[in-house]
């Protein structure tokens, strides 16, 4: 595994030949379609958020890139090297976090590949711990590093910082942008929180109606800050997109906008201290 890390540096999604090509997706459970037609294209080593409101079918499309629910209809090429973390950690309570981290690789050095997963996730202390022993945001790294061993092309992301606290979830979000950088694969993020998209995305593509009903490239520099113009303007433009009234959303959280406001940075992002009441759907 490359540790190379640069700050400016971007994992750049050359346009040319997608590592993912998704083309009319239909996914039916019994009561209209949940995936109507969709196709989508990632570029290698892109990061893009998907974004949209609940009950769309983000997930359905997870599921079906993680190839765990194949859908019936439509064509979806993908790179054998695929990985997916979850909002919950999924961790095999009886194997300690190394086995966990380790289980399924057929490498003959699996063993020493784990460890260093777990070095990179700052977690190689407790490789020889039991998952339940683990806190929310350390079980949610060993199911980072699991993903990051299988060295993956595509890494598929369901809203996994959701369940964790909010200077853990600072935390995790600069660490999945690190790991991203040092190890460049296509990542696809769910989530509903519009920051969160626009501090890691460098695109984001919103689901409604079994499509994909909006793509807007996020061509800001990093490290980002919530208070830049471009940041502001995108934030709009992409709750706009999702139908969230600005307004409204201001008028029912004011402490959030105040927070906003106040300019407080902690974690390095320019993110205030009530950043985990980012405007989430
Ligand atoms: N296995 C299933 N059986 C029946 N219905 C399902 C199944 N999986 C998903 N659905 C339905 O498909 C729709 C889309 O679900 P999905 O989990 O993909 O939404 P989502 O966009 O991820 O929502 P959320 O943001 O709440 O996680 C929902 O109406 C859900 O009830
Ligand atoms: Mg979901």
């Amino acid at each position: 595994m490359s540790h190379a890390l640069s700050r400016i540096a971007t994992p750049q999604s050359t346009i040319g030949k997608p590592v993912v090509s998704v083309r009319g997706l239909v996914r039916n459970f019994g009561n209209g379609n949940v995936l109507d037609g969709l196709s989508l294209d990632l570029q290698p080593g892109s990061f893009t958020a998907l974004l949209g409101r609940s009950g769309c079918g983000k997930s359905t499309l997870l599921r079906t890139l993680a190839k765990l629910d194949p859908a019936p209809e439509g064509t979806v090429q993908l790179p054998d090297e695929r990985a997916v973390v979850f909002q919950e950690p999924r961790l095999v309570p009886w194997m300690r976090v190394l086995r966990n981290v380790t289980l399924g690789l057929r490498h003959p050095d699996a063993e020493e590949r784990g460890l260093a997963a777990l070095a990179e996730v700052g977690l190689s202390h407790r490789a020889r711990a039991w998952p339940l022993t683990l806190s929310g945001g350390e079980a949610q790294r060993a199911a980072l590093a699991r993903a990051l061993v299988r060295e993956p092309r595509l890494l598929l992301l369901d809203e996994p910082f959701a369940a964790l606290d909010a200077l853990t979830r600072m935390r995790m979000q600069g660490l999945v942008e690190t790991l991203w950088h040092a190890h460049a694969p296509a990542v696809l993020l769910v989530t509903h929180d519009v920051d969160e998209a626009l501090l890691l995305a460098d695109r984001a593509v919103v689901m409604a109606n079994g499509r994909i009903a909006a793509d807007i490239p996020i061509p800001l520099a990093r490290p980002r800050r919530h208070g830049d113009p471009g940041f502001i303007a995108l934030r709009s433009r992409l709750l706009a997109e999702l139908g969230v009234d600005e307004e409204h959303l201001a008028a029912r959280e004011p402490q959030r906008t105040d927070a906003r406001a106040s300019g407080a940075k902690p974690g390095g992002y320019g993110l205030p201290a009530g950043a985990a009441a980012a405007p989430s759907l």
